[in-house]
């Protein structure tokens, strides 16, 4: 842990009761259908605990589902599945598992779905289309790493850098829309919020894991959750999960994480209203260099939030070698709800209100060594060598 890398803490001056409406019962359901689906591990990591001075840590790992590096299949596979449901204008039932789900749609072909992406969406869209024996275009950012282009293009995706940010990746992935292509985004802009709400929706399964594995193991539920944001659609689905009772205050203290410069939602609620933080964004944290918020998202994150922790790049290099030594392998967007709390409790109004040894906190790490290279950098090893001194594992 350090203290000399750079954070902007803020308390959300939008707070207010949250109107959250109810998730589709079939969500859970539809992923226990998926290829290799279970439950990713919830890690209780008294090491790190003790040194961030809580009462208990949390961390739930997304670092491997459905045999993917991040979490951001839950999203993408429910939402593709819902826009056919749609476009066809039934369900494609009955089906057991993908295979006989393919098989169900058969007829659609040649089709396409195509989505815009800093890396793991548009790769669970890419595994989405294999699956489902469709074909897949992606378009990405200027500058992306060619690990994580590589990985798109291993799901057999054909794949564009837009000459721009991730902002205009996604308005140029829009205009693949056509009878033959749905465009599965996790961003929602004027006139196309349906399909980033199913991504929103896609991503409870998590949160029902972690209730799931607490209550199972005995633990208590927790009193702060970290986030980290990229347009806010995966902090949508915690605000959604956490302030089903919500009455504006108290309850579990919500936090969300981003780079310092593409701190887009800390901006706009700043702001008051939704805004954009123009790039170039350059953060290591790739996952989260988004300029704008979700407008799907948006009214959960300006009302459901309570802290905003923007951090630089060596907090998430120290949370990955933080992670590192308890046996969790994160890469560098992963780490950053880590690295978000860690320099949240060196603020004094935050740690003012709080007694944290006796808080339960849980982070979302949101995904493995997405960039192996990088990581090794970063790290001093490779990741495949960590995880032999993995602690408590509950759930
Ligand atoms: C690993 C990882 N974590 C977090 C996020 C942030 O999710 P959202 O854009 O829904 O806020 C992303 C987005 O790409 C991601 O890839």
């Amino acid at each position: 842990m350090t203290s000399a890398s750079l954070a902007s803490i803020t308390r959300n001056p939008l707070r207010a009761a949250v109107d959250v409406a109810p998730i589709d019962p079939k969500v859970t359901s539809f992923h226990a259908r998926m290829p290799a689906y279970s439950p990713t591990m919830l890690f209780d990591v008294p090491e790190l605990a003790a040194q961030l001075g809580v009462g208990r840590l949390l961390v739930k790992a997304e670092t491997r589902r459905m045999g993917l590096p991040s979490f951001k299949i839950l999203g993408a596979s429910w939402a593709t599945y819902r826009a056919l449901c749609e476009h066809l204008g039934y369900e494609p039932e009955p089906w057991r598992n993908i295979n006989e789900l393919a098989a169900n749609l058969e007829h659609l072909k040649p089709f396409k779905l195509a989505t815009a992406t800093d890396g793991n969406h548009g790769r669970a869209v890419a595994f989405m289309a294999r699956l489902l024996g469709f074909s897949c275009h992606v378009f990405v950012p200027r500058g992306m790493v060619e690990a994580r282009i590589q990985a798109i293009r291993s799901e057999g995706a054909l794949v564009t850098v837009v000459d721009g940010t991730y902002d205009e990746a996604v308005a140029r992935s829009a205009h693949e829309a056509s009878d033959r292509c749905l465009v599965v985004s996790d961003t929602s802009w004027e006139g196309y919020e349906t399909t980033p709400a199913r991504v929103i929706e896609g991503y409870s399964t998590i949160f029902h894991e972690i209730d799931d594995a607490i209550d199972a193991s005995g633990l208590q539920r927790p009193d702060v959750v970290v986030i980290p944001m990229g347009v806010g659609a995966f902090m949508a689905a915690g605000v959604s999960h956490y302030r089903s009772d919500d009455t504006g205050s108290g309850g579990t203290v919500i936090v969300g994480v981003e780079p310092l410069d593409a701190n887009c939602v800390q901006a706009s609620a700043t702001a008051g209203h939704i805004t954009q933080v123009p790039g170039p964004h350059n953060s290591i944290m790739v996952g989260l260099n988004c300029g704008m918020p979700s407008l799907t998202a948006w009214p959960r994150l300006s009302k459901g939030i309570d802290w905003f922790a923007s951090v630089d790049d060596e907090a998430a290099c120290q949370a990955m070698r933080d992670l590192a030594a308890v046996g969790i392998v994160s890469g560098e967007t992963g780490a950053a709800g880590l690295a978000g709390f860690e320099a949240l409790i060196r603020d004094p109004e935050f740690r003012a209100g709080i007694d944290l040894e006796s808080t339960t906190v849980l982070v979302v790490v949101t995904e493995g060594a997405t960039d192996p290279e990088h990581y090794e950098h970063v790290v001093g090893r490779g990741h495949e060598t960590i995880g032999r001194v993995i602690t408590a594992v509950r759930g």
